[in-house]
């Protein structure tokens, strides 16, 4: 196969590779790799069908740093307004011969669909309640530098997990490379799938933080209820919160994290978000950049040889 459509199809070696071929675009100091050939020649097309600030800039970063031609489509000012189909949208681009389209759709499964009706690359950025591969990707590098390994560790999700495609890659990824991962979070925000999951879970926060390594954060997706349970935000924020109380129940070393964008005072107050001693917020954003030269760069190889060894990089 040649593209990235989620973690849920990838080997823990494979983990690996991209996750070792990103150390190499970002330094122990965080000074980031800003020009390689890797994709010249190539075009890559960004469609974003919903919001995005993190991914859709570091995915375009990402490609110009590698040198490929990077075009972002409007996907507000484009033909689907006037009621084209997905599927029509990409074929149509895909007739001018991209190498590489990263996709962003509400609606899970839509990437894989698409992916099936395309001749190039196709790397998920999220699609509903789906997957976001890059995104479990480089929480995983962010653990692996600040923690030393990426196993045996004890990892909180907290928050709305039921509405999250984070906490599922992540779930999936964390899972796969045998660490613990706890879910905490009101039942209401709970997959119903939860006990095929292989987690433990927990509806109080003191409990699901106990000597934890890693806490990671999640925003309530409003936008995902569908008129559901809507809890309020400063109820919420008493109960599922982060704050430094809570967090003392977490190992002291413990790091936070949170994928972004995130509600300071609903689900993480402000000061632990910015307390450069426990929070990697940012340092997860930096990982981003180079998460994604390094899932492109190994598409791209494939793009080029073919070859069914490095072909099975990805599922
Ligand atoms: N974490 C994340 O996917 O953020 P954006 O929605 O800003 O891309």
């Amino acid at each position: 196969a040649k593209h990235l459509l989620g973690i849920e199809n990838l080997a823990p070696d494979e983990i690996t590779t991209i996750l070792d071929l990103a150390d190499q675009y970002v330094d122990l100091n965080r000074r980031q790799v800003k020009h390689s050939d890797a994709l010249a020649g190539l075009t890559q097309i960004n469609m974003f069908f919903e919001n995005s600030t993190r991914t859709q800039a570091s995915f375009e970063i990402a490609g110009k740093r590698l040198g490929a031609d990077v075009m972002n489509m409007a996907m507000q000012a484009s033909s689907i307004k006037k009621g084209e189909t997905l599927i029509d949208t990409a074929l149509t681009l895909n007739a001018m011969h991209p190498d590489i389209l990263v996709v962003r759709h509400p609606h899970s499964g839509a990437v894989n669909l698409l992916a099936s009706k395309v001749n190039c690359a196709v790397l998920n950025a999220g699609d509903g309640k789906h997957e976001h591969p890059t995104q479990a990707l480089l929480d995983a590098l962010t653990i692996r530098r600040k923690k030393g390994r990426l196993h045996r560790l004890s990892v909180a999700i907290c928050g709305d997990i039921a509405h999250s495609r984070v906490a599922r890659s992540n779930i999936l990824l964390l899972g796969k490379m045998e660490n613990r991962v706890r879910l905490v979070g009101p039942p209401t925000l709970m997959p119903s799938e939860v006990k095929e999951l292989g987690v433990e879970v927990y509806d109080d926060m003191r409990e699901g933080l106990k000597d934890v390594d890693v806490v990671m954060m999640l925003r309530l997706q409003r936008e995902r209820m569908d008129g559901g349970f809507i809890p309020s935000e400063r109820e919420y924020y008493h109960r599922y919160g982060l704050d430094a109380e809570k967090l003392s129940y977490a190992k002291d070393d413990a790091i936070v994290m949170h994928p972004g964008p995130m509600n300071r005072g609903v689900e993480i107050d402000g000061t632990i978000a910015d307390d450069i001693n426990r929070s990697v917020i940012q340092e997860q954003v930096e990982m981003g950049v180079a998460v994604r030269m390094a899932a492109m760069d190994l598409l791209a190889r494939n793009l080029k040889t073919g070859s069914e060894d490095e072909q099975a990089v990805y599922a």
